[in-house]
């Protein structure tokens, strides 16, 4: 970890107001992000359908599924990647499908793909993004060190991206992020293929980035156990839809609530005995039991939290 702190500030001119001349932002605080009924389908392909998504300013939102849930296809809408065919997308109250400069300039995105340009060297690839992102140019040099600095790769600025390890190369792309100063950090399973110290160190910048900015986080991942320990809030998508929404805590325990109701030992194989003892399912769990349900057959279009709990001894 590096000692420097991350210390970039948003770019917003007096008053709050964004570059493009979106007009200033309530400083009350609109939802880092707000989704209301987005639809989106490649062809006959529904990917997202009828989502409904509210992230707090400030939140560290994961969200998870199984392969071609829609994750990536939702994140692409809300980083305007992807036009809003149906339903409505704001970040920080701008309008994704009418005001794209002001929302895209709120935002860093890491993408699943890989982003950086093997042939360039850490600092040219940050430089790159900084240029591309409008960081004015008196700023960009020291903007960049302070990105790379902020991810640890001081050290490797000057080596080209092709002798960085898969970690490195993730702290580069976090980077290439962070550069902006965005208010919005949008994370496409930032820790896959990595090993436990490298996913650890990923987050550990991230989170040491959060503290010092106030940055809201929204990311994907396949991996549970990181939802568990360094998100608020989850939302567990399957078929396009969100199946449960809520804090990993809330989720298991309303597992464990809903397995109880039930009397029925869990799919991962938990024994009866632990389900009747109350033992605290993992997030792993709530996971299979979201994907592997066949929730909707049964109806349960789960919304949030609470209306889970209404129609537990419905699904368990
Ligand atoms: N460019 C595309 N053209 C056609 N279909 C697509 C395209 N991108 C995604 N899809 C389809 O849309 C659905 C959602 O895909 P998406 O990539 O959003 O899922 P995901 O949850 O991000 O999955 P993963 O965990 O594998 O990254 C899938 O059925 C996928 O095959
Ligand atoms: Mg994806």
């Amino acid at each position: 970890m590096t000692d420097t702190p991350f210390t970039g500030t948003p770019f917003t001119g007096p008053d709050g107001a964004q570059p493009d001349g979106a007009g200033p932002v309530d400083s009350a605080g609109p939802d880092a992000v707000s989704c209301r009924g987005l639809d989106y389908a490649f062809g006959e392909t529904k990917a997202v359908q009828d989502l409904d998504l509210s992230v707090g300013a400030g939140e560290v939102f994961g969200l998870l599924g199984p392969n071609g849930a829609g994750k990536t296809t939702a994140i692409r809408c809300i980083t305007t990647l992807l036009p809003v065919p149906a339903g409505m997308v704001r970040v920080f109250g701008h309008d994704a499908a009418k005001e794209k400069m002001a929302v895209r300039r709120l935002l860093g995105y890491v993408p699943q793909q890989l982003s950086a340009d093997a042939a360039l060297t850490g600092r040219e690839n940050v430089t790159l993004f900084a240029r591309v992102f409008d960081v004015p140019r008196r700023e960009r040099s020291e903007r960049v060190a302070q990105a790379l600095a902020a991810v640890d790769l001081t050290g490797a600025a000057d080596r080209m991206a092709k002798t960085y390890s898969g970690g490195m190369i993730r702290r580069l792309e976090l980077a290439q992020a962070l550069v902006s100063a965005p208010r919005l950090l949008m994370l496409d399973e930032p820790t896959i293929g990595l090993d436990p110290i490298a996913r650890t160190s990923v987050w550990e910048h991230i989170n040491a980035v959060r503290q010092a900015t106030g940055m809201t986080v929204l990311v994907t991942t396949h991996y549970m156990d990181e939802a568990d320990q360094y998100c608020d809030r989850v939302a567990l998508m399957h078929h396009g839809r969100i199946h449960a929404l809520g804090t990993p805590g809330e989720l298991r325990a309303e597992l464990r609530e809903r397995r109880a109701a039930s009397g029925t030992p869990a799919a991962s194989g938990a024994s009866r005995a632990s389900v009747e003892k109350g033992a605290l399912p993992t997030l792993e769990d709530v996971f299979r039991d979201v994907a592997g349900s066949g929730l909707d057959e049964e109806g349960g279009d789960f919304r949030d939290v609470r209306s889970t709990r209404r129609t537990a001894s419905r699904v368990g």
